[in-house]
């Protein structure tokens, strides 16, 4: 029928008719290329361990690691950050600066396991500091910047010896992309590129993370109970900017923003200001939500989750970071 009142002479619905227009039109576009998946490497259990808040999501034994990532690549899944599960900490996180510690270890297995895809090493050391921070501890409590910086370029070293693709620095300390930029240069790693997790603010959507990694805060009273003075403050957008163009400055190849969803500002900004490779990190709480939602009968998982996903790269990013990465690759296959 037509209406008394107007007559549009513009229809955008018309593009929306059929499945095959919608097809035809559609501006944005997810692959499985598209998916990084974190995954959780514990060097003390022999049978893989659920992680409550993280349903679906699971710490692997170290001896286990080749073939689950087997099974994720069959899956479709080509790009892995790995993160560790140590019981070998101490007030630096040696244990992740040295050959045959479990850093070196599980980097080169999956390397060995999956020579064809990207290894991505999350350097940073607070899986593997007693205290649970990013970094040894000053006198004043705090983590000290440039003892940090120093060690995070030997972690970065030993994971490009390990045969890591790339080596991603996430915590938050300044100077650190250069300083592993230099380090890995002197040691004929030249050719390894840096993904920096150029803007990582102080999130508590990490939550489920800490408990899965083993680095939640607070064991002892003398250090800081947060990472409020790393990671950056949530109020902040040009800061973030900031912290992108020094990245890059410092030598990054690629940059990261941290957490995704309420953070898709951040991501838009860093895309259009720098045009570099770009990615978001889809965190633990996030997941921990959606799945809260799906078991509750509020939300379906599979649909949300591939929405999700979308406004992330419609939003910018050349890929993310995602615990759901198995799931939506199987689900983009099927299609
Ligand atoms: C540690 C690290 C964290 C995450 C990735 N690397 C936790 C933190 O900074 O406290 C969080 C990932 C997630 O929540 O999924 N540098
Ligand atoms: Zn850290």
């Amino acid at each position: 029928m037509t209406s008394k009142y107007f007559t549009p002479e513009t229809r955008h619905r018309r593009l929306r008719k059929t499945a095959a227009l919608r097809d035809l039109v559609r501006e944005t576009h997810l692959t499985p290329n598209d998916l990084i998946l974190p995954l959780f490497v514990d060097e003390d259990i022999t049978e893989k361990q659920a992680i409550s808040s993280m349903p679906n999501v699971f710490r692997h034994p170290e001896k286990d690691l080749p073939q689950f990532l087997k099974e994720c690549r069959s899956s479709g899944v080509n790009n892995f950050i790995l993160f560790g599960v140590s019981y070998n900490k101490d007030d630096e996180g040696r244990d992740s600066m040295k050959k045959g510690g479990l850093l070196h270890r599980m980097i080169s297995s999956a390397k060995d396991t999956l020579p064809d895809s990207n290894i991505i090493a999350d350097v940073c050391f607070c899986e593997y500091t007693d205290h649970g921070h990013c970094g040894p501890i000053a006198e004043d409590g705090d983590v000290d910047n440039d003892a940090t910086i120093e060690n995070i370029a030997q972690q970065s070293i030993i994971a490009a010896d390990a045969g890591a693709d790339i080596i991603a620095p996430s915590g938050m300390m300044d100077g650190q992309v250069a300083s592993i930029r230099a380090g890995l240069d002197e040691n004929g790693f030249e050719q390894i590129p840096v993904l920096a997790y150029a803007a990582k603010f102080a999130s508590t959507y990490y939550g489920p993370f800490r408990d899965a990694a083993g680095c939640a805060l607070g064991k002892y009273d003398h250090v800081a109970k947060d990472r409020k003075s790393y990671q950056m403050d949530p109020a902040n957008a040009h800061e973030s900017l900031r912290e992108a163009e020094q990245d890059l400055l410092e030598g990054a190849d690629m940059l990261m923003v941290k957490p995704g969803l309420a953070y898709l500002d951040i991501l838009h900004r860093v895309k259009q200001a720098f045009q570099v490779p770009t990615f978001a990190y889809n965190v633990s709480g996030e997941y921990a939500m959606l799945k809260a939602a799906h078991a509750n009968g509020w939300l379906d998982y599979e649909t949300t989750m591939m929405e999700t996903l979308l406004s992330f790269k419609r939003a910018g990013a050349d890929g993310i970071l995602t615990y759901s990465a198995v799931d939506a690759a199987r689900i983009l296959n099927d299609n």
